[in-house]
């Protein structure tokens, strides 16, 4: 007989369960759906067949940013060949708000519009194609009001949806009068459009009783039921949501999905039909909401050696017209402007600026990326102040004993950081490589090239701590299978897969036996959205508490069954040891169901330890950090400003990484996402507020051709000092800020053109044509146009 393993000997305590690490790398489980997805079996809403008599929304729009409707006529829309219903905002049988969190989100404009493209009326039809023409057909006149576009004129004007938020710590202006040298200048960072590769969508049948039934493509079923609910003026109980997967969210279908549910179910309902709203690309691209821009303002005072002294911050993002979820946003932006380094004295305020555009919401990262760029700026021009390499003023100021306390109050202490820039900077052997750029710069007239390693340190926790839970339901079957429903969605990031994982291992058996069902409101209540990367972190552990609860009835029954001792039971490799004795899972399983044995359970968790005051600006918004670094490598043509990236190497933390191959498919896809936002990807507006980036022919997301040459990553394995699931680390977001390093290493190329001793600003995105006009800045720098070394950067 086989010895007993004795770290499966049966635990109550779910942290010690929780606290073990993974192990498995050689028989991990591909992605439970990554065949489906190259075949095209993967069934997207939009793949599910059509009832005979579904009906097709499309909505008449908003041409002004800013105005009250004087009137609507909408006959010849409703008088259209295959128009079935029309409705305006006073047909909603319940409520007409459908915000997230705050209000002002309206599922149809009334008397105003506040951006273009708002939705005003919607229509039903018997085929998209003339719902679509249809709304062409509404006559609408507006009265203009005054637009503010630009989050400049939100912040002259003082127009913001939420109140400013200030984050202080030590005496900054003593500090900063101090200083020996100072940098004082601002950048602008332009926002992102998602791209998700299925677009925003919705099907809802109504059922009895005036219940629903929505099929959804959303990161938060539990949000698109309750607003589902509201709208329709019914109890959330009689709406049930489903998601079985998304072609990406990336944040853009955390809350922005649920009026697409809700429009269909009120057309559902009024119709007694079943309804499906899809919107084409462009409709997605010009009525929801986007990655916010963000107008940064700094000052920093800092040492003859580059060590910070003093940091003054003002951070304003472009909000849009409503709230949405732009709290969280603008304030995970300022917790993030630290990035990996100490600021002993530090301002940092967020200011929630209101523009009449769409609303902008969360998109990877959800707001960190803004913050992180910030301190990154930060440091290259530090480091051509004092004439040192960026890496040496990354070193000098990042978190280390003694200097562990953010600006919020929370101790960095793990102290991971350092370590892992050391260990990147030897294995890409970036002080050779630095030596080999700046030999070639030095005789290259009019080829540059740049380097930079930049690390990231990203907080773990939603910072609306409620939304710290997660739930799950796992039953087993008498066949031995097993089938677990939890909270979160998966929209290609693994999360199924990892939960199927953790629940195999917790019970000891083998993954194949273990079915993860698609993600739905009558199975798991009131569940968070799947965001803040925190999808595993709770829905996994909700998971192992729902498994360890069944496997400790399974040993109670055991012991009482064979006489046997607590100890003595134990499920391995898909073997069940009953002392002397083993016995396969399913027969153990057949035998617990004949003698009444409860197979099925309910499983909870709630993220400990954290705590944000928001009213002293302090605390502990997060579990942990996940933390990771890379260096990129760039050629810059510096007649055109045409730039290519060599190679790129990263190192990031996924703590004991529960599936490394998705892991690192997670950090090369959002590394390739963060390079997207920061070069080619490039929204743009015209004076009246119409996006003009509509369509993939005007906007330019990566494609497979961009993936760096030589691209080489790794993951830093070392389990979490905390008590996460299995001690892994979340990996959705961080590495998208790893795609910062592209950014830096351009900004370094562009500073080559003055020797270094001049940062010149670099718009972002950094296309071709903004390295160029950074390239010229440097080149006239060094020409002795701007003299004074003080304000060595332009101020705007
Ligand atoms: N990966 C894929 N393939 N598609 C996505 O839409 N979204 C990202 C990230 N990775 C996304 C993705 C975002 S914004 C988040 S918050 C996390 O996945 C959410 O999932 P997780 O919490 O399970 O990591
Ligand atoms: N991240 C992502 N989504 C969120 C958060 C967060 O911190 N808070 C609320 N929604
Ligand atoms: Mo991710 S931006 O938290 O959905």
């Amino acid at each position: 007989m086989r010895k007993l393993p004795n770290d499966l000997t049966i635990q109550k305590d779910n942290a010690k369960v929780a606290g073990q690490t993974f192990n498995n790398k050689l028989k991990q489980p591909i992605h439970e759906s990554a065949k489906k997805h190259v075949t095209g079996e993967a069934i997207y809403i939009d793949d599910m067949p059509e009832w005979p008599n579904e009906l097709h929304v499309a909505t008449g729009k908003s041409t002004e940013a800013h105005a009250d409707i004087v009137s609507i006529n909408l006959e010849k829309v409703r008088a259209y060949p295959g128009v079935i219903d029309v409705i305006v905002q006073s047909d909603i049988p319940g409520e007409v708000d459908v915000s997230p969190v705050l209000s002002g989100d309206l599922l149809l404009a009334g008397d105003f519009v506040h951006y273009i493209g708002q939705p005003i009326f919607a229509v039903a039809a018997t085929s998209f194609r003339a719902a679509k023409q249809a709304v062409e057909l509404a006559e609408i006149e507006y009265k203009t009001r005054e637009a503010t576009l630009h989050p400049k004129e939100s912040l002259a004007r003082q127009e913001f949806v939420l109140p400013t938020h200030t984050i202080t710590c030590g005496d900054v202006s003593a500090a900063m009068a101090s200083a020996p040298r100072k940098i004082k200048s601002d950048l602008y960072i332009k926002g992102q459009e998602h791209f998700y590769l299925e677009g925003q969508i919705s099907v809802a049948t109504p059922t009895e009783d005036n219940g629903v039934v929505v099929y959804a493509s959303s990161q938060h079923p539990a949000e698109v039921q309750k607003l589902v609910a509201k709208v329709l003026g019914v109890p959330v109980g009689q709406v049930l949501v489903e998601v079985r997967r998304m072609g990406g969210g990336f944040g853009g279908k955390e809350s922005q999905a649920a009026v697409l549910g809700c429009m269909a179910a009120v057309l559902a309902i009024r119709n007694r039909r079943p309804v499906k709203y899809r919107m084409p690309r462009q409709d997605d691209m010009v009525q929801t909401g986007k990655r916010h821009d963000f107008w940064n303002s700094y000052e920093v005072g800092f040492s003859e050696e580059g060590e910070i002294l003093s940091a003054e911050y003002d951070m304003v993002g472009k909000c849009g017209c409503t709230a949405d979820l732009s709290d969280g946003v603008v304030d995970r932006a300022m917790f993030h402007a630290d990035n990996a380094y100490f600021l002993p004295n530090a301002r940092i305020s967020g200011y929630r600026g209101k523009t009449h555009t769409v609303s902008n919401t969360a998109f990877r990262g959800f707001g960190g990326p803004k913050g992180v760029l910030l301190a990154e700026t930060v440091v290259e021009e530090i480091a051509c102040s004092v004439g040192k390499d960026a890496l040496d003023i990354r070193k000098l100021n990042c978190y280390q004993d003694g200097k562990s306390k953010t600006p919020y109050g929370q101790e960095v202490d793990e102290n991971v950081l350092l370590t892992l820039m050391e260990e990147l900077e030897e294995s890409s052997g970036y002080r050779a490589r630095r030596s080999a750029i700046q030999a070639f710069n030095k005789q290259s007239p009019f080829v540059k090239k740049g380097l930079a390693l930049t690390p990231v340190k990203f907080g773990i926790s939603f910072t609306s701590k409620h939304l710290n839970q997660g739930g799950a339901l796992v039953h087993i079957y008498t066949d031995g299978s097993v089938h677990v429903s939890h909270g979160g969605t998966e929209m290609g990031q693994g999360l199924y897969t990892k939960v199927a994982q953790i629940v195999a291992k917790t019970f000891g058996i083998d993954y194949q036996r273990v079915n993860v069902g698609s993600t739905r409101t009558d199975k798991v209540p009131n569940a968070s959205p799947t965001a803040a990367s925190a999808g595993t972190d709770l829905n996994g552990m909700a998971a192992l508490d729902a498994a360890q609860t069944i496997k400790v009835r399974l040993q109670e029954f055991a012991m009482e069954h064979f006489g046997i001792a607590a100890e003595e039971f134990a499920i391995e490799d898909d073997t069940v040891f009953l002392a002397k004795e083993t016995m396969s899972f399913p027969e153990f399983v057949k035998l617990a169901y004949m003698n009444r044995v409860s197979l099925s359970s309910t499983g909870f968790y709630k993220t400990p330890k954290i705590g944000y005051d928001r009213k002293a600006a302090k605390g502990r918004p997060f579990l942990y950090y996940a933390n990771g670094a890379a260096v990129a490598e760039v050629v810059v043509d510096t007649f055109t400003g045409e730039y290519k990236v060599t190679q790129v190497d990263i190192l990031h933390d996924v703590g004991a990484s529960i599936n490394s191959d998705i892991d690192i498919g997670q950090i090369e896809g959002a590394f390739v996402q963060g390079m997207g936002w920061l070069t080619s990807e490039e929204l743009s507006w015209d004076e009246k507020g119409r996006i003009t980036t509509n369509s993939p022919a005007n906007y330019k997301i990566p494609t497979s051709a961009d993936v760096p040459e030589k691209f080489n990553v790794k993951l830093f394995d070392r389990a979490n000092s905390e008590e996460s699931v299995y001690r892994s680390k979340a990996v959705g977001e961080p590495p998208l800020m790893l795609g910062i390093s592209v950014w830096c290493a351009l900004k370094d190329a562009c500073a080559a053109m003055s020797d270094h001793t001049f940062s010149p600003p670099l718009s972002v995105p950094a296309t071709p044509e903004a390295v160029f006009y950074s390239m010229q800045a440097a080149k006239e720098f060094s020409a002795g146009a701007v003299l004074n070394s003080e304000k060595s950067v332009k101020i705007l």
